[in-house]
């Protein structure tokens, strides 16, 4: 696929409401050859200012988790499932999910990383093609096909549910320690571990 450039989206016009929301595009960030890819829901204030992924309260609550585990946010890939401010910080629709999408793709062929980690419901059921019990499931990896290619994709909760429960802090802990443990594996060999049986 071409230079670096492409994987940054520039005017792109195709959802009018966000169109109408965001200040900036906000894409992914670090570098094209990471471990891990973190897919998160969409840009927040904070994000849409800065122009910049999980750089507000929930960037922060990810990136102490990222440094306690070993994995420097500088080291990670981090992209949201769509790349401009929602109003009101509301979901967004399937609709702009879809017009995203291709973005995504690109970003996870490009990368083809160890594991992929979905923060939260909208982008594990996005990945994933079917509904998430978040809580319930974090922690779990499963392999999905993304454009055709086969991944290894772990369920977690996204990092602001920590701050308004607490008792998911552990899980969340938890499921990042697990993604530093499949990146650490050895890339061949867990590259050649994840095509078996699949
Ligand atoms: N929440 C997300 O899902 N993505 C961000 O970039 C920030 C907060």
């Amino acid at each position: 696929m071409g230079s670096m450039e492409d994987l940054r989206v520039t005017g792109c016009t195709r959802c009018p409401k966000l169109v109408d929301c965001r200040s900036q595009i906000v894409n992914g960030t670090g570098p094209e050859d990471a471990d891990v890819l973190f897919v998160g829901e969409g840009p927040g204030a904070q994000e849409d200012e800065q122009g910049e992924p999980f750089v507000g309260r929930s960037g922060s609550v990810l990136d102490d988790q990222l440094r306690i585990v070993g994995l420097d946010r500088e080291t990670v890939r981090i992209t949201n499932c769509v790349r401009c401010r929602p109003p009101e910080n509301r979901d967004p629709t399937d609709e702009e999910l879809e017009n995203c999408r291709e973005y995504l793709e690109t970003e996870i062929d490009r990368l083809d990383p160890e594991v992929i980690v979905t923060l939260g419901k909208v982008p594990s059921e996005h990945l994933l093609g079917r509904s998430v019990a978040v809580t319930k499931e974090a922690g779990s990896v499963e392999n999905v096909r993304i454009g055709g290619t086969p991944y290894r994709l772990l369920i977690c909760v996204h990092p602001a549910a920590t701050l308004y429960d607490r008792s998911q802090e552990a899980t969340f802990e938890e499921t990042i320690e697990r993604a530093a443990d499949l990146a650490g594996a050895d890339g061949s060999e867990s590259g050649q571990t994840r095509l078996d049986g699949f």
